[in-house]
């Protein structure tokens, strides 16, 4: 029996479930941190905390496939908690960005749109994210039809090109952080487009 094997036989009892609650331990922790420590601005720890969890779990999502196709290693069952989780964790940044950050003044929040790009550009990701998490049920699997489902989620490479995008631009110099973002979700969606020509 191969490695991977025994870790597919390992894996398969194991349901997808906990995933929501293990992934929602950063958050829960990030909060606690800024809680108890809020330093001199906890609303923009929380949006750049919660942003960057987002990023993570995005690329634990699409890093399921290379990991099937180079190691054998089947993860397929987590993949819709994750992505749901990546989902909330850019749904969460945007609400403090909305709700902490703005305040809801929404003449600052449309002026920040127009103002800075970076902002439309998270916009646009979280644009093509919305509909992806909102389909991501079995229900909307059977009545789009699996090709409809599969090429509306393709929309998830824009997205998070996207989103790295709107990191590296908020910053306003080049930094590591953000274009190591940018490089890992360029691999893993050049290695999707590979496959896909291949
Ligand atoms: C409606 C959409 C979005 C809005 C309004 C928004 C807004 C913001 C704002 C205001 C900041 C802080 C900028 C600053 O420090 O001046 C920020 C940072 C950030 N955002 Fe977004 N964002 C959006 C979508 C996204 C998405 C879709 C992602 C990821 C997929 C994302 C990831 C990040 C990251 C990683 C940071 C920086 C964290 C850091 O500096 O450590 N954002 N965003």
């Amino acid at each position: 029996m191969t490695i991977s094997q025994t870790v597919n036989g390992a894996l398969r009892p194991i349901p997808a479930w906990p995933l929501y609650f293990i992934l929602l331990i950063p958050g829960a922790l990030l909060f606690w941190t800024v809680l108890q420590n809020p330093g001199p601005n906890p609303v923009e720890a929380l949006e750049h905390g919660l942003g960057e969890y987002a990023l993570k779990a995005l690329i634990l999502g699409l890093l399921i496939t290379p990991i099937r196709d180079l190691l054998k290693i089947n993860l397929i069952k987590y993949r819709r908690a994750i992505g749901l989780m990546a989902f909330f964790y850019v749904f969460a940044h945007l609400t403090v960005y909305l709700f902490l950050d703005q305040q809801l003044d929404w003449s600052a929040i449309i002026k920040d749109i127009t103002k800075r790009p970076y902002i439309i550009v998270g916009v646009l990701s979280f644009l093509i994210l919305l509909p992806l998490a909102v389909t991501s049920n079995n229900l909307s699997i059977r009545k789009l039809g699996p090709l409809v489902w599969r090429r509306l989620h393709w929309g998830v490479y824009a997205a998070v090109i996207l989103g790295a995008l709107h990191f590296v631009l908020l910053k306003k110099t080049w930094q590591v952080e953000p274009l190591t973002y940018l490089a890992i979700f360029v691999v893993l969606v050049g290695y999707r487009g590979w496959k896909a020509i291949r």
